[in-house]
C-alpha cells in the first residue's frame, strides 16, 4: 500500500520504517528539516535498537522516503498521524497543537477514499472533532492507537500484541487489515470499535501501567518504615497470575514522554467531562511517583552524613529507562539536576543519553565513560538500569570510587554481594 506518516519522532519514524519493511511504499513527513535530513540519509535521529538497520535496508530499496513537505502525501491512500501530544505549558492537559496542525496541513492534499489514521495519544473526543474536518474532503478517519515501548519499538510495531481500530465503516477495517496483513496472519488479537473506545484504550492502558508502578512504589514506602523488602513482596504477589510480576519493579519511578503526561492529560480530560473523581487516584499515582525521586535524594544525603553539599556524587544513567536516549521527564536526570541544585559536585554518565542531557542541562558535568564517572565518587546513584550498571562488579567498582556508598535507585543490584564487598548499600523499599 502507499502510505504517508506525518510526524517522524519516536513513534512516527519507527512506524514509517516498519511499514516499509513490511513491503508498503512509505513517505515520512516532519516539519523538522534536521530530522528529515538524517532519516533520508538512512540515519536514526535518536537511539532505538533495530531502527538504523531498517532505515538502511529500506533506504536502499527505495520503499521509504522522507520529506518536509506535506504535499508529498498527495496520492497516497493511507495517512498516519503520529505527531506528539506533549503536556500543555499551562496545565496538565494534552497540547493538541501538533495534531491539529498535521490534520489542517494534510486536508488540501486528501483525495476521496483516503484513510487518515490517528496514532497519536489524544484525549477522548478528539477523533470525533477531527472527523468533522476530514469527512467533507471525502476521506475517512480511523483511530488506531499505538502501544510500542521505546527500546522495543521496532518489534512492537511489526509484531504488536493487539490491534485496536476505532472506525466508522467496514471499509476502514478492510484497509487497516491490509496495512497490518502480516500481524493479521499471525492471529494478532484485533478489537474493532468506535473512536471514543479506541482513544480510551490507549489512555487506560498507560494509566493502568502507571498505577501498577506507583502501587509497588507505595508498598516500598511502607516497607521503608517496617523493615520489609519490596522486591521480595513483588516476587511473592507477582506469582499470582491475576497480578503478574511485570511492571512491579519499585525504584525511582516512571518517567518518559508517555506515562507522566498521559495520566495528567487523562485527569484533565476527566475533569472537563465532569468525571474528575473517577480518576482522582491518578493524582495520587503521580504524587507517589514524584516522591520516589525525593527519596533517592534523601538517601544520598543520609548516607553522606546529612548533606550532599560539595560531595562528589556519580549518577549512573540519565535516560528515563535503559536502551533509550530519551530524557523526557526522566527520573534519573531529575535526580542529577536536583542534587546539583543542592550544591553536590555531580558527575553523570549514560551510554546513550549524554548528548540530550547536555543540551537540556549544560550546568551538569558529564563523564565520557563508566570509568570516568566512578572515579573519586563519594556516593554513587544507580538511576537507570542499563546492563552496564546492572553488571557492575562491587569489588572492582570499589577500587574506582573514593567512598563505597551506593544508592540503587532501581533495586537491581544484589545487596548481599555489595555489602560483603564493603559498600554501604541502600535500595528503595529494601532493608
Ligand atoms: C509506555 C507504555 O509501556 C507503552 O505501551 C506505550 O505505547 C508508550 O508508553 C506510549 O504511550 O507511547 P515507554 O514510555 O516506552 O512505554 O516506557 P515503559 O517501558 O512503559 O516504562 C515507563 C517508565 O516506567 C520508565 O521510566 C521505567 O523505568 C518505569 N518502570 C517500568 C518502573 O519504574 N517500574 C517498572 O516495573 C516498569
Amino acid at each position: 500500500m502507499k502510505m504517508s506518516v506525518i510526524g517522524c519522532g519516536y513513534l512516527g519514524a519507527v512506524h514509517a520504517a516498519a511499514m516499509a519493511s513490511l513491503g508498503h511504499e512509505v513517505v515520512g513527513i516532519d516539519v523538522d528539516p534536521a530530522k528529515i535530513e538524517a532519516l533520508a540519509a538512512g540515519q536514526a535521529p535518536f537511539f532505538e535498537p533495530g531502527l538504523p538497520e531498517l532505515l538502511t535496508e529500506n533506504h536502499d530499496t527505495g520503499q521509504l522516503r522522507f520529506s518536509t513537505d506535506v504535499a508529498d502525501a498527495k496520492g497516497f491512500a493511507v495517512h498516519f498521524i503520529g505527531v506528539g501530544t506533549p503536556q500543555r505549558r499551562d496545565g496538565g492537559g494534552a497540547d493538541l497543537t501538533y495534531v491539529d496542525a498535521a490534520v489542517r496541513d494534510l486536508l488540501p492534499h486528501l483525495s476521496p477514499g483516503d484513510l487518515v489514521v490517528g496514532k497519536s495519544t489524544v484525549p477522548v473526543g478528539t477523533a470525533e472533532r477531527l472527523a468533522e474536518l476530514i469527512e467533507p474532503t471525502g476521506a475517512e478517519l480511523a483511530w488506531n492507537p499505538e502501544f510500542l515501548r521505546e527500546g522495543f519499538a521496532v518489534k512492537d510495531t511489526i509484531e504488536p500484541d493487539r490491534l485496536v481500530y476505532g472506525v466508522r465503516s467496514q471499509r476502514a477495517v478492510d484497509i487497516l487489515d491490509e496495512v497490518y496483513a502480516q500481524a493479521m496472519s499471525l492471529d494478532t488479537p484485533r478489537i474493532v470499535t468506535d473512536y471514543a473506545t479506541a482513544e480510551l484504550v490507549k489512555t487506560a492502558a498507560n494509566a493502568f501501567l502507571a498505577t501498577k508502578i506507583s502501587f509497588i512504589n507505595a508498598m516500598a514506602e511502607i516497607a521503608e518504615v517496617t523493615g520489609a523488602d519490596v522486591t521480595q513482596l513483588a516476587d511473592a504477589i507477582g506469582h499470582d497470575v491475576r497480578i503478574g510480576r511485570k511492571f512491579l519493579n519499585a525504584g525511582v519511578g516512571f518517567g518518559g514522554g508517555c506515562l507522566p503526561k498521559d495520566i495528567r492529560a487523562f485527569s484533565a480530560r476527566a475533569e472537563e467531562l465532569g468525571r474528575g473523581e473517577s480518576v482522582a487516584f491518578l493524582k495520587e499515582v503521580d504524587a507517589i511517583n514524584l516522591r520516589r525521586r525525593q527519596r533517592v535524594i534523601d538517601l544520598v544525603k543520609e548516607t553522606l552524613g546529612g548533606s550532599a553539599y560539595l560531595k562528589r556524587v556519580a549518577v549512573l544513567g540519565l535516560a528515563f529507562k535503559p536502551d533509550s536516549d530519551d530524557i523526557r521527564d526522566s527520573p534519573a536526570l531529575d535526580v542529577a539536576v536536583q542534587l546539583h541544585g543542592l550544591g553536590a559536585d555531580v558527575i553523570a554518565w549514560d551510554p546513550e543519553a549524554v548528548p540530550n542531557a547536555g543540551k537540556a542541562h549544560p550546568q551538569l558535568e558529564f563523564a565520557d565513560n563508566l570509568e570516568d564517572v566512578l572515579r573519586g565518587a563519594e556516593a554513587v546513584v544507580l538511576a537507570t538500569e542499563w546492563k552496564h550498571f546492572r553488571e557492575l562488579d562491587p569489588v572492582a567498582t570499589k577500587e574506582a570510587v573514593a567512598t563505597p556508598i551506593i544508592v540503587d535507585g532501581r533495586n537491581v543490584l544484589d545487596p548481599v554481594a555489595w555489602r560483603e564487598a564493603g559498600w554501604t548499600y541502600r535500595g528503595l523499599g529494601r532493608p
